[in-house]
Order: C-alpha cells, then sequence, then structure tokens
C-alpha cells in the first residue's frame, strides 16, 4: 500500500497541553493498596510507596492523576482519609462492593504526586455528598490556614497548602450505577452551587462538570446541554468517558473505532459552542476527556465481596489493544485545540499500563508503549498531516483509512515528531512524508512495535511486546520515506541536521 502525508508548521491544530497525557488512580481493586502503595513492598519507600511503580510512572512522564474516583468517589468521604491510620474508619464501598480501609487518603495521595512527578485532579463527592463537603475539602487542601479546616491539614502534618488546581465535580453522574445518579438538570445545579463555592475558597482552580458517562449513554448529548446550560459560567471543562471492547474478535472493526471516537468528541464540542451561543457567551468551554481506554477483558469475573483491594478490572492486554491505544490517543490529539486534559485509565493493575503484583515484580503492559511515546516526544503544537490514504471496509464501519496519524513540532527542542498506526493486517504501508518548511530536518530515530500476534501479552517473565528501533528511513529531498509494517505502531523523530 501506498500512501501520503504532507506536514507543515502551517497546519498547527493548537497547543498541546501537557494535562492529555494524564492518567487516574482510583480507590479500586489493587490500584491503591497493591498498586502504588505497599508497606511491606520490598521496594517500599519510607511513605510506603513502591519505588518500582513510581520508576515506571515517570518513564510515562505523566503530568496529572485523577483521584480518588471514579464510581467510588460517589460515596467517599474524604474526611475519613485524613487524619492519624489508626483512627480511619473502614468503610463499606458500595461501588465496587470491597471494604475500603482509608490507610491511604488524601495527603498520602499529595504526597506520592510529588515522588512521581505529577499533580493531582481532584474529584469531589457530589453523589452522596454535596456542596459543603466539596467546599469543606478545597479549604482544607489549597487554604494557608486560619480556618478551622485548613488547620485541620497543618494538625495532620502538611503546614503547606496542596494547592490543588483541577477539581472534577463528581462523577458519571447521569448512570444508574452511580450513588447519587442524577438527572441532567438536577445535576447541573448541585455542580453549579459546589463549583461556585469552591471557587470562593480558591478563585484559582478550575472545574470539570461531568459529561456523559459514555456516547452510549441513552441521554447524550441532552444532558452535555441541559447541565451546562445551569453550570455554563462557573465550569470550565466538560467530561468525556470513552472505553472501547473486542469482544466480538473483529480487529478491524475495534481499530476502526477511533472514526467514533472523533464524532463523540466533535457533538461535545457542538454541545459546549450550542450553549455558549444560546447565552452569547464569551467563555469557551473546553473538553476534558478524563477516562479513556480498552476494557474488557477482566469484566464479570467473580471476586470475594466486602474484600479489602481484591484484584478488579485487572486486564491484560495484548498487541491489538496497544495498536488501538495508541490511535485512541492521536484522535485526542487531533483535537488538542479543544481537549486541555484526558486520562487513560486506569495508571496502575486496574486497566492499566503498569501491572504489579502484591508482594511481588512489575511489568509494562503492551499499551504502555504508545502511551509513553506520546507522552515523551508528543508535546509543543500538534500539526494535522493531509493524508492521502487507502481506505478498507469492514463491519461496523466503511471507508476507514489504513493509517491513524499526527505528527508534533516542539519548538522549545526543536523537534518535530511523527506517530502512525497502520491497521492493516497483511500490508506494508510505503508512506511518503513531505516535509513542507521543515527544511532542513532529518530523521535520527525510527521505532516501531511490530510482527507480534495481535492477541500477543506481556507478562512478568516476559514483556515480549515492545518497541524496538529500525534502520532510518530514506529522506530524498523533502520526502521521506517510511515503510511501515502490517499491523504496526510507528514512531519517527526529526531533527535539524
Ligand atoms: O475506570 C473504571 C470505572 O469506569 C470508573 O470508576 C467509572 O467512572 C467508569 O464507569
Amino acid at each position: 500500500m501506498n500512501a501520503k502525508m504532507t506536514i507543515a508548521k502551517e497546519f498547527r491544530i493548537g497547543d498541546i497541553d501537557k494535562r492529555i497525557y494524564g492518567s487516574f488512580i482510583e480507590h479500586l481493586g489493587r490500584a491503591v493498596y497493591g498498586g502504588i502503595y505497599e508497606p511491606d513492598h520490598a521496594t517500599a519507600d519510607e511513605d510506603g510507596f513502591r519505588k518500582d511503580v513510581i520508576e515506571l510512572v515517570k518513564k510515562l512522564n505523566v503530568p496529572v492523576v485523577r483521584y480518588p474516583g471514579g464510581n467510588f468517589v460517589s460515596g467517599y468521604n474524604w474526611e475519613d482519609g485524613v487524619g492519624p491510620v489508626e483512627k480511619r474508619p473502614k468503610r463499606l464501598d458500595l461501588a465496587w462492593g470491597t471494604t475500603e480501609p482509608n490507610y491511604f487518603g488524601t495527603n498520602e495521595f499529595m504526597k506520592w504526586c510529588k515522588k512521581a512527578d505529577t499533580e493531582c485532579m481532584m474529584a469531589v463527592n457530589l453523589g452522596t455528598r454535596d456542596a459543603e463537603a466539596a467546599r469543606n475539602l478545597v479549604e482544607y487542601c489549597n487554604h494557608k490556614g486560619g480556618s478551622a479546616w485548613s488547620d485541620l491539614r497543618i494538625a495532620h502534618g502538611y503546614k503547606e497548602p496542596h494547592g490543588i488546581k483541577l477539581w472534577c465535580l463528581g462523577n458519571e453522574m447521569d448512570g444508574a450505577w452511580q450513588m447519587g445518579a442524577k438527572t441532567a438538570k438536577e445535576y447541573g445545579r448541585t455542580a453549579l452551587e459546589a463549583s461556585k463555592v469552591m471557587k470562593w475558597i480558591d478563585p484559582s482552580i478550575e472545574t470539570v462538570l461531568c459529561g456523559s458517562s459514555s456516547r452510549n449513554s441513552s441521554t447524550f448529548g441532552q444532558w452535555e446541554v441541559e447541565s451546562l446550560e445551569i453550570a455554563y459560567d462557573s465550569v470550565d471543562y466538560v467530561s468525556l468517558h470513552q472505553y472501547y471492547d473486542n469482544k466480538s474478535d473483529d480487529i478491524q472493526s475495534f481499530l476502526a473505532r477511533t472514526l467514533e471516537l472523533d464524532e463523540f468528541i466533535y457533538s461535545v464540542i457542538c454541545a459546549c459552542d450550542y450553549v455558549k451561543a444560546k447565552k452569547r457567551s464569551k467563555k469557551t468551554i473546553n473538553l476534558s476527556f478524563d477516562e479513556w481506554n480498552v476494557w474488557y477483558h477482566s469484566k464479570n469475573r467473580p471476586f470475594d465481596k466486602w474484600s479489602i483491594s481484591p484484584p478488579l478490572l485487572e486486564d491484560i492486554y495484548n498487541f491489538e489493544d496497544a495498536l488501538l491505544v495508541g490511535s485512541m490517543l492521536i484522535t485526542l490529539l487531533r483535537h488538542c485545540d479543544r481537549i486541555k486534559i484526558a486520562c487513560l485509565a486506569q495508571l496502575v493493575n486496574v486497566i492499566a499500563p503498569i501491572f504489579t503484583k502484591t508482594g511481588g515484580g512489575v511489568f509494562e503492559q503492551t499499551i504502555f508503549f504508545p502511551f509513553m511515546h506520546l507522552s515523551n516526544y508528543g508535546r509543543g503544537a500538534a500539526l494535522l498531516p493531509l493524508m492521502e490514504c487507502p481506505k478498507y471496509d469492514c463491519k461496523e464501519f466503511t471507508d476507514v483509512p489504513y493509517l491513524e496519524a499526527i505528527a508534533t513540532f516542539d519548538e522549545e527542542n526543536g523537534e518535530v515528531s511523527i506517530f502512525c498506526v497502520n491497521k492493516s493486517l497483511d500490508e506494508n504501508a510505503v508512506l511518503d512524508v513531505n516535509l513542507m518548511d521543515f527544511e532542513g530536518y532529518a530523521p535520527y530515530e525510527f521505532i516501531s512495535m511490530d510482527g507480534f500476534d495481535k492477541k500477543a501479552e506481556n507478562s512478568f517473565d516476559n514483556v515480549v511486546v515492545r518497541p524496538h528501533g529500525n534502520a532510518l528511513p530514506k529522506l530524498d529531498g523533502s520526502i521521506l520515506t517510511v515503510s511501515m509494517k502490517p499491523l504496526s505502531w510507528n514512531v519517527i523523530r526529526l531533527k535539524k541536521a
């Protein structure tokens, strides 16, 4: 297959907000206990944080981590997770049918964030609780001192405010499975009042309104419009969540899901701008895609009800999942003019790129690598590549481009990166890239993941699905010719020669 791509500085979509490379830690399964926190582990530091996990989180270069949920947050009393650990109550978590021991809470997470070189995106409970608990948490975390809640933080040993800048107003409040689920109008009011008082305490914070729990939600569209009509003036972002699966074992349709994802993002932008127009507002609401991933391998596995941190949602990812994760992140970057935050859900053990054994080792799942490449090399501005490329039809979609691509240009270090997935099952793609005004640029690294069985997985003993280097693609004048294997993830890095 032959294909063409043209990139130019002028084809700038927008600056990439680094928070698009965010992730998520929920009090769910072994994400916290046995994941980031395991005091008895051989690599645990003085705070009980697993250093082997922190090392991998740093490799992913994740600038922001959403916490503490997820469905969990809709029943969470944040006060249970602060102060002397021996006094903290054990609570039933109705979201996941487990027991939360509260050994780890807000302050521990903030400490962990510092060690992992990341920032916290804090979610407040607007399910079983309201504006009162939310504003108290902002006061506890962000107020310097001299008030009851901020003095309590100081008494708990944290003199300096945590200074958390980004706050989620609940989680998936449209979903019947959510504790305290609401109609769009009920939620709009609750979110508005919470956001208002939270910002009165700390005007420097930004808030995220819950959008629909997925594009398939029956109220999708209407939910965004109705809740935004009420809360528009106080909030900064609206959230999107989407998980994909390959239950039907149809890889061509699975890899084509990004067409649907693209539509989804576009619809939410339209909903935001529709409300903006109706209100004659000067303010633009941007998007926080704060849960996205592949999720299905582990669904409906039995576990011990009400146990503490049982293995839940422990998907082991395969090579085709990595190709979709790379394609999804490319799709998000194509909308970086409006998507400012995104969280790969989740970070450790629970539908995650990092997988641990409690008391044992850790490994990188297949999806770790495309995320790592984009997060490390896909900084600066996103450039829309003009593509000429053959398309395929499959069971669920027609006209699916075989290549999914994005280019980025980092003016700070002068680097250009091209990321491309070849979705063809059996054809090499020979891609001619016209470098236009990137005169004098030459490739210096070509990394790919290819040649694996589509169902190949990694394990503690063998991280077999991993990237490898290739011979540099040929440059002839301004045309770079890259040969990409069937079913492959490709990264080409260029700089001025
Ligand atoms: O990430 C797992 C769960 O998926 C989250 O708790 C919830 O928000 C979503 O439904």
